[in-house]
């Protein structure tokens, strides 16, 4: 496995690998990887001859420094998963190596970003968008693979990449959960064990959301019903709970007829956790 530190070195691994004409995958991390990083891995590596993997906690993504600084790392770890599960290139930039300090450029979907989690937090997925760009730009991959647990940053992506005639294909993969439930993320191990345990009840919450979407709710009666489920749990605290059009993320009018997306935010103590799922009247 090749481990690449700057633009120029991964550029001119790319370079090797379409002089052979081998398609390239790239899985964009911020690190500390978990099962569900693996599965985008693997989802790669049966997809396209090559996968390279990028792994940097992105700055313009983090509103609040305390929040950059306390996201989790340990890059040897990381390096030996990665290695174990045969990718070929990993890209691992300092901060200064992807931001020029006078650089005054950021990549924004308007309308996606700035809705439901983007109006939480302000600014986010021009963050994400910013260094997803900057990655397709110097990675030049055939596809790339992003978790649908953050199904609007995957929507803003489709977009971004859309809007801007980026020629890769982005693929969003299902969401991998622990065993009893909790969908995995590199935030977990942030949770206290009494938290841990409380945070089971957002994918009870989703399971909930799921049976009321096939009884015929209203998306804003649905919104009530699964905040009043989760507040069951003391130890959460409701962010946000929205139910949108799966493929606009617009709020539907009335009955729900068409796939609709649950998206719960909460904190448990001082960690944010996200979920969601597609729910299919139908
Ligand atoms: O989902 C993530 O881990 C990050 O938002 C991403 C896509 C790697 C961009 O920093």
């Amino acid at each position: 496995m090749k481990i690449c530190r700057t633009k120029a070195e991964l550029r001119e691994t790319v370079k090797g690998f379409r002089a052979n004409t081998e398609t390239i995958g790239l899985v964009p991390t911020m690190g500390y990887l978990h099962e569900g990083h693996m599965t985008l891995v693997r989802t790669a590596k049966a997809q396209t001859a090559r996968v390279i993997t990028t792994i940097f906690v992105n700055p313009t993504q983090f509103g609040d420094p305390s929040d950059l600084n306390a996201y989790p790392r340990d890059e040897a770890r990381d390096f030996a998963m990665l290695e174990a599960e045969g990718v070929d290139v990993v890209f691992a930039p300092a901060v200064e190596e992807m931001y020029d300090p006078s650089a005054q450029t950021m990549v924004e979907t308007e309308k996606l970003a700035n809705m439901l989690m983007g109006a939480l937090r302000p600014d986010h997925y021009k963050g994400v968008c910013t260094i997803v760009a900057k990655l397709f730009n110097i990675a030049q991959a055939d596809k790339a693979f992003f978790g649908e647990k953050d199904y609007q940053q995957l929507l803003v992506i489709k977009t971004m990449v859309r809007d801007l005639d980026i020629p890769v294909e982005a693929i969003g993969v299902p969401t991998v959960r622990e065993i009893d439930g909790l969908a995995m993320s590199s935030r977990n191990v942030r949770l206290s064990p009494e938290d841990r345990q409380a945070a089971l009840i957002l994918n009870k919450a989703l399971a909930y959301g799921d049976y009321e979407v096939a009884d015929g709710r209203e998306a804003a009666e649905l919104e009530s019903d699964i905040r009043a489920f989760i507040a069951r749990e003391p130890r959460a605290t409701v962010q946000s709970v929205d139910v949108r059009d799966a493929t606009s993320l617009e709020v539907p009018t009335g009955k729900v007829t068409a796939p609709v997306v649950i998206l719960l935010a909460a904190t448990f103590g001082d960690v944010l956790l996200i979920d969601q799922r597609v729910c299919d009247p139908s």
